[in-house]
Order: structure tokens, then C-alpha cells, then sequence
């Protein structure tokens, strides 16, 4: 949305006078490298997405390709440099079996189910085309593929051989990363999928069974490696034999016949889920950050337990609220902020990969893909903050590291509301991410905002800073959702740009600046360019164009498919109305 210029600094010195100590704070990120605490390179596929299996066909298209979503999974590839990571994965993949026989796009109820379960473990039935429509995803999309642990039949072993070399070979186009094998059996014995005795170390045994047996029959002859496989430790309750610790006691980092299975700790959470909360929730709950770091203070510790193994750790199902959101919170403007501010807060613990769970019926998922609710496809606020952490990841050409900053000053109404992190690139601070999450609403003529003083180090006087504005009309806004001036389609998930306006300022003689960001928005600002306007080398070498304005229309991109030269031709062709209109 078209802004006055004066939003940023220019409006400061008028303002300045005015300004309560409490709507404004001071922060010093350290310009280099060393001397910041931050993070490990953050992968270009980091801020991924999780698809619930029973619904990959809404996502993927039955016999025809759905051309919007993958546009949208195209468009983070190109600003990051891959594909966002996809766990294809949740309760639905226990009850998954897999048929060669099977021709249809779309999955069949099974008439001969004979499984336990409350919805028994061979309830469903996919075939080969359950694979090719997954493979529609760009091209080399990292793929966490969930196979069925529930099942237990005595030709278990058989199945589940069956389905994984199915799944190795005809995954071509999209990149198969890992395995994981079973969702939350923490919960096995509420859903009926297993009887007591039933614990983390029996779990451990079938896990490890399994793994070994489709490493020897899959993997081992095609030459792969056996360190594939990602166990589901607890996913919902705090003090199961489920727990990291207790699955690493039970052995399942150990070899077995010579091998270790286990590649990645795979955690799954939510902010909220409605029906296990106990208590209600409102957007202005989601928007206060300090609730996102009390409800993970116990993940947190998983996760130091998990690294202090030695082996990565993998948020592979989250979402702000379970099990299909809420509408008016989590399809909010202000459920943008919250995810920004989660994939950040994450990239600080070394959480090596997050994946947003997506159904098509859930208001929590970044788009919708089908018709529901009598609502045809749309991108909801969410999908925004997707593409900004895209651009900050690809800024850094896979060398960018995400720290936090102090942000104890901001009290007062901005408790809970203020966070603020720093971007490294090639070791030297590059940016900085402002985010103000009090809750303005849309219908609020009179938006205050909050002042952020930030020192960029001497070393960094005079140069040029640009900002990029993750903003809408208020946190309530269901709609007009933008990002660095971009607005993604809801017709065919193309970005366009709708603000032109280039946000550049220059820092002081001390390498120091000011913004006021407002309530309910965040900024990225970026030193000596405007982000997202450099190429982006691509994980596979070669690299991308710059995803909007300048260098937008360079001709001299290699390996790129056909999605990319669409993307390219979309932002030149945006690029010349603007001019056009100058
Ligand atoms: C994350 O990894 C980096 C690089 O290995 C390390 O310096 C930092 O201390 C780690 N942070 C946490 C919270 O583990
Ligand atoms: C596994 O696949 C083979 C070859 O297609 C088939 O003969 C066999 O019946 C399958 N096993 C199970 C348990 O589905
Ligand atoms: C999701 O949001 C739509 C509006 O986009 C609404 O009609 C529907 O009832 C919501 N569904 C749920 C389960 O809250
Ligand atoms: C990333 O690579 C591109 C293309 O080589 C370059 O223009 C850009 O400056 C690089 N970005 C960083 C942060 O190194
Ligand atoms: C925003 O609107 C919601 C209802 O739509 C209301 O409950 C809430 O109090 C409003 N918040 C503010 C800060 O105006």
C-alpha cells in the first residue's frame, strides 16, 4: 500500500519531542560477526511448510496441477535461494497404505481395512499418482516424507518396504531429505493405534525395526545413506517417555547392524490448540510475543538437549493455532507478525527447519489452495511473512545468521510487543528486523507506533539503509496484507508490486539511525540495497534473479525452469508500468 515517505525518518524530528520514554528503545548490534551470539547459517529452505497427507491432492492439484500454490512455493524458492522445506506428514499418514495398483489422483478409502486404531491403520489407500502430484513441487523441493508406524499387520514390514522404495523412486523432480516414521505416537494409545505396554522404549524398537529394514531393502541397494530417518518424539504432553532424553537413553542414537538411523530430532508443537488449551484465546493473546516464549519455554529445553546430542533439530509440524486455526486470529495481519517473529525466534535456538502445517480447510494455513468455506483459493497475511524471512535468508546468499537483540527496555504498553533481531551476512551485520506487534486495528484512525534507535557501528557511517515494510491496514486486516511493496495474487500466486516507492535513508556520521514503526507492523532494514533486489545464488550453484525492482529483468540466469523466467518477465513487466507511470 502506497505510503507517505514521511513514514520513516523523515517524520522522526517532528515527532521526536513528544515521544514517552516507554515507546522507544535503543540497540547496538554488533557489527561484525564476532562479539554477536547468533545463529547457524540459516538454510535457504528453513521456513518451510508441513501438508497433512490426506489433503496433499488440494495442494498439489488431482489431474491437473495446481498451478497457484506451487506459484507460491516457486515464488520462495526464488527469493531464498530453494524451495521451502515440505514435511508431508501428520495424523494421516498412520493410516496410509500404499498400493502399486492404485492409478487414481486422490486417495480411496481402503474396503478391506482390517487395522486397529479409532481410524484404523490401513484405512486409507494411495498409489503411484499420490507421488507424482508431489512431485509437481519445484524442482528440487526438500521432501520429509511420513511413513506409517501405526500399522502393525503381519505383513507390516512388507507395506511399509513397499512404500518407501514407491516413494525413492518416482520422487524425480522434488528431492527426497528424510524419512519419518510414525506421527506423535506419544498419542498412540488415545487414538487405539497401540495397546499397553506402550512407551518411548517400545517405540524405539518398532522405530528402529523398521528404519533398519528399509535401509537394508531401499536405501542400502540404491546406494543411499542410512542416516535417513527423523523419530517423532513427544509432540503434545510434557513428561512422556517420549521426551529426547529418554529416546536417547532408550538407544535410539545407537547403531543397529552397524548403522546410525537417526538424522534429525522431530519435534511437533503449536502456539494454541483449540480443545487442549484450557484457556480461550484472542489475536491481541497471539500478538503478546512474551505468551509464544512462555508456551515454548519447555521445547526450549528440548531443543538444547536435542544439539547437546549432537544431532539437528527439526520442527516439523507448528502452527500458531491447532488443529485448523481460528478465523480472525490466525488469518489475520497480525498472525503475519506472529510468524515472522517465530521463524526468527527459532533461527536464535538453532532450529535447523520449521515446517507451518497446512490443511486445506485450516484458517491457520498460509493459503488456501481450493475452494472451501464457498471461498475460492486465496493467500492469507501468514504467506507474507513466509516470503519476508525468504528474502532475509536469500540476502545472505546461505551465509545469513539471525541473533536477538536486547529488547528488556521496551515496558509499558510495549511489553511483550517489541522484537527486534539482527541479520549477518558474509560475518558483518546486514540488517536489522524491527517488529511492533501492539495490536492496532484496522478501524483506528490514530496509529501510534514506536521508536527504534539503532547504532549500526562506526564502521558503518554514512552508509545507505533501505527499509521493507511487512504492513496492512491493521492486525485485524484479513486482507491487503503487503510486503516489501509486493502483493501476492490470489488468482495465480504471482507477486506483484504495489508500492514503488524505495525507502532509502542514509545513517549518521556514528553509523546510527531512527524509525518509528507503527503498532501492528515490522520492518526489515537493510544496509547498501534494497532487500530482495540482489540475485540470490541459488543452493544449486547457479543464481536467481533479483526477486523485485532492480535487477529484475537480468537475462543471465542459468538452470533456471520456466517458473523462474515467468517470474522474471511478471516483476520486468511490473517494473515498466511503474516506470510507465512516473
Ligand atoms: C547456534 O549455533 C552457533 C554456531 O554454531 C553457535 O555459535 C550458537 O551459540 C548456537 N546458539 C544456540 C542458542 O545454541
Ligand atoms: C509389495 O510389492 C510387491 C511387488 O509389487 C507385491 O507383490 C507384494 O504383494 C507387496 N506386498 C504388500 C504387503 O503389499
Ligand atoms: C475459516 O474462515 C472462513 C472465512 O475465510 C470461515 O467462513 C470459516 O468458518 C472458518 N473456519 C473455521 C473452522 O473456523
Ligand atoms: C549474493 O550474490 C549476489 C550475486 O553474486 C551478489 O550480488 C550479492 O551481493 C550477494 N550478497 C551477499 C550478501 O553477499
Ligand atoms: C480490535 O478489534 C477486536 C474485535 O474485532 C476487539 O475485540 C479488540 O478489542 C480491538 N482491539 C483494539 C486494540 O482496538
Amino acid at each position: 500500500m502506497p505510503r507517505s515517505p514521511c513514514a520513516a525518518f523523515a517524520c522522526l524530528a517532528a515527532l521526536a519531542p513528544s515521544l514517552s520514554l516507554a515507546a522507544s528503545l535503543s540497540l547496538s548490534p554488533s557489527p561484525s560477526r564476532s562479539g554477536a551470539q547468533v545463529s547457524d547459517n540459516l538454510d535457504p529452505s528453513f521456513a518451510g511448510f508441513g501438508i497433512e497427507p490426506s489433503n496433499l491432492f488440494s495442494f498439489t492439484g488431482w489431474n491437473e496441477p495446481n498451478e497457484f500454490s506451487i506459484q507460491l512455493l516457486q515464488n520462495l524458492a526464488d527469493y531464498s535461494g530453494a524451495p521451502p522445506h515440505i514435511r508431508v506428514g501428520g495424523n494421516t499418514q498412520d493410516y496410509m497404505i500404499y498400493d502399486a495398483d492404485y492409478e487414481d489422483f486422490g486417495w480411496k478409502k481402503n474396503p478391506r481395512s482390517t487395522a486397529q486404531g479409532v481410524i484404523a491403520a490401513d484405512s486409507m489407500i494411495i498409489g503411484p499418482n499420490y507421488l507424482a502430484a508431489l512431485d509437481r513441487f519445484p524442482k528440487d523441493t526438500f521432501i520429509t516424507y511420513g511413513l506409517n508406524l501405526a500399522y502393525k499387520g503381519e505383513d507390516y514390514l512388507d507395506k511399509i518396504v513397499n512404500h518407501s522404495r514407491a516413494v525413492v523412486e518416482n520422487l524425480k523432480n522434488t528431492r527426497l531429505y528424510s524419512f519419518e516414521i510414525g506421527n506423535e505416537p506419544d498419542l498412540y494409545l488415545e487414538n487405539g493405534m497401540r495397546a499397553a505396554p506402550w512407551d518411548g522404549q517400545t517405540f524405539t524398537t518398532q522405530f528402529m525395526e523398521r528404519a533398519d529394514t528399509v535401509y537394508q531393502k531401499v536405501l542400502k541397494p540404491k546406494g543411499m545413506a542410512p542416516t535417513f530417518f527423523e523419530p517423532p518424539a513427544t509432540a503434545s504432553t510434557i513428561g512422556t517417555t517420549f521426551e529426547i532424553a529418554m529416546l536417547n537413553s532408550d538407544g535410539i542414537l545407537d547403531r543397529m547392524n552397524g548403522e546410525y538411523y537417526v538424522g534429525w530430532w522431530n519435534q511437533h508443537d503449536y502456539f494454541y490448540f483449540i480443545g487442549v488449551t484450557p484457556t480461550p484465546i484472542t489475536l491481541n493473546d497471539l500478538m503478546d510475543m512474551d505468551q509464544t516464549n512462555t508456551q515454548f519455554a519447555y521445547w526450549e529445553k528440548q531443543i538444547k538437549i536435542a544439539l547437546n546430542t549432537g544431532v539437528p533439530y527439526v520442527l516439523r509440524e507448528m502452527s500458531s493455532i491447532g488443529p485448523i486455526g481460528m478465523h480472525k486470529v490466525s488469518d489475520t495481519f497480525g498472525a503475519s507478525l506472529w510468524t515472522l517473529n517465530f521463524f526468527l525466534y527459532m533461527a536464535t535456538l538453532n532450529v535447523s527447519s520449521v515446517q507451518m502445517h497446512m490443511t486445506d480447510n485450516s484458517n491457520a494455513s498460509a493459503w488456501q489452495p481450493i475452494n472451501v468455506y464457498g471461498k475460492d483459493p486465496f493467500v492469507r497475511p501468514q504467506y507474507y511473512a513466509h516470503a519476508a524471512v525468504a528474502q532475509i535468508i536469500g540476502n545472505g546468499n546461505g551465509t545469513t545468521q539471525i541473533g536477538a537483540l536486547d529488547v528488556g527496555g521496551a515496558g509499558g504498553d510495549y511489553k511483550g510487543r517489541i522484537r527486534a533481531y539482527s541479520a549477518y551476512a558474509n560475518s558483518a551485520l546486514q540488517a536489522v528486523i524491527l517488529i511492533n506487534s501492539k495490536q492496532v486495528n484496522a478501524s483506528e484512525s490514530n496509529k501510534a507506533s514506536f521508536t527504534f534507535n539503532v547504532q549500526m557501528g562506526a564502521s558503518n557511517a554514512n552508509k545507505k539503509i533501505y527499509i521493507s515494510y511487512l504492513t496492512a491496514d491493521g492486525a485485524d486486516s484479513l486482507t491487503g496484507t503487503t510486503w516489501n511493496g509486493m502483493t501476492f495474487s490470489d488468482e495465480d500466486g504471482q507477486a506483484s508490486v504495489v508500492d514503488e516507492s524505495i525507502y532509502q535513508y542514509s545513517l549518521d556520521g556514528n553509523g546510527a539511525f531512527s524509525i518509528n514503526v507503527r503498532d501492528s507492523e515490522a520492518v526489515v532494514a537493510n544496509l547498501d540495497w534494497q532487500l530482495g533486489s540482489n540475485k540470490v545464488i541459488k543452493v544449486d550453484g547457479s543464481t536467481t534473479s533479483g526477486s523485485r525492482r532492480k535487477n529484475a529483468a537480468a537475462p543471465s540466469v542459468t538452470g533456471a525452469g520456466p517458473a523462474i523466467w515467468a517470474a522474471v518477465l511478471v516483476s520486468f513487466l511490473t517494473l515498466a508500468t511503474s516506470l510507465g507511470a512516473f
